[in-house]
């Protein structure tokens, strides 16, 4: 009987599990990027914090495109538990170092679902996943040239200060 119900499904099984891994991975990612968003502003760095209220906003938004996905594939989307979320930071940089961990291994995940999709043949979420590694590209940019911006500015004096305010325009022209 359990394979009727399959029938209905244009995932397997396993693709299924890996995407609402994904689902919560993407969850806990916004949730990080808002207590970061928070901390900036709380210590001062107004430009960093709508930076990352933004990116917790776009990690949502990949949030609901693979639950809907899985659900349009005729699947069980998961609502997922976020917990642990990280409220304190040692320091500006840190957050930043953090960001860009964050976003490698987002990458790496979508990677390994991708290979998990070319062995069963599974092209049409090869074909969904596609956009979400075009997405990476974007988001791994952005960090690594936050980061960027602590090597090239400098920390000391207003260093910190010059840094946030050009956090505020950052921006990936990847596609021109
Ligand atoms: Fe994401
Ligand atoms: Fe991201």
């Amino acid at each position: 009987m359990k394979d009727l119900v399959r029938v209905t499904t244009l995932i397997s099984a396993a693709i299924e599990k890996l995407l609402n891994k994904q689902v919560k991975m993407e969850a806990y990612s916004s949730a990080v990027y808002l207590s970061m968003a928070s901390w900036c502003n709380r210590n001062g760095y107004d430009y960093s914090s709508t930076y990352f209220f933004k990116q917790s906003g776009e990690e949502r938004n990949h949030q609901l495109k693979i639950f809907k996905y899985i659900l349009d594939m005729g699947g069980n989307a998961v609502s997922p538990d976020v917990t642990d979320i990280k409220k304190e930071y040692n320091g500006f940089r840190e957050v930043f170092e953090e960001a860009l961990d964050q976003e490698i291994s987002v990458t790496q995940s979508i990677k390994g679902i991708y290979a998990a999709c070319m062995k069963e043949q599974d092209f049409v979420t090869v074909e969904f996943l596609n956009w979400f590694l075009k997405e990476q590209r974007e988001e791994e940019y952005k960090a690594r040239r936050a980061l960027e911006l602590f090597e090239v500015i400098g920390e000391e004096g207003t260093g910190r200060w010059q840094i946030d305010r050009h956090v505020g325009d950052i921006k990936y022209d990847g596609e021109a």
